[in-house]
């Protein structure tokens, strides 16, 4: 049996809170999210601003494309792209089953949903440091 890791698939995806939902319904989302992401070995970061969604997720392939299942039907939220897609052999996210950091600036979701693949993932990374991270 090989000691290391198998591969890792990460995720990068943005998304807008439905239009019948309330800013409040996040709360619930993360709860609900952070026992299953930690039984799935999924890890990441979901960012949100009030209204758009980013979120960040790696882990096994299959589990990473399960939820990307749940989330494409997941009525909370409509309008999901995915920014990046690929494959990593460490993860990123040791500490979090999800992460969720509330952001202020309306530029910075609209700034990453507006690029594409490496560069929308650069740009996620590079803002992190700024999140207020809840862990
Ligand atoms: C913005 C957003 C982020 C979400 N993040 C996760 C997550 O990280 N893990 C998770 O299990 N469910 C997450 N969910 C909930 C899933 O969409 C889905 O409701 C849940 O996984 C149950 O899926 P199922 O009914 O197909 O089993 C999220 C939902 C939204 C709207």
């Amino acid at each position: 049996m090989s000691t290391n890791e198998p591969l890792l698939h990460e995720l990068l995806y943005c998304s807008v809170l439905a239009p019948n939902q309330l800013p409040t319904v996040v709360g619930q989302i993360v709860a609900q999210a952070r026992a299953r992401n930690t039984e799935r070995g999924l890890t990441g970061l979901l960012v949100f601003d009030g209204l758009h969604f980013c979120q960040h997720i790696e882990g096994p392939r299959d589990a990473v494309l399960k939820l990307l299942d749940s989330l494409r039907r997941d009525g909370r939220h409509t309008d999901l792209r995915v920014v990046y897609e690929g494959s990593r052999t460490e993860r990123r996210y040791r500490r979090f089953d999800l992460g969720f950091a509330q952001s202020d600036a309306d530029d910075d979701m609209a700034g990453i949903q507006a690029l594409e693949g490496s560069a929308a993932l650069q740009r996620f990374l590079a803002l992190k440091p700024g999140f207020d991270i809840h862990g």
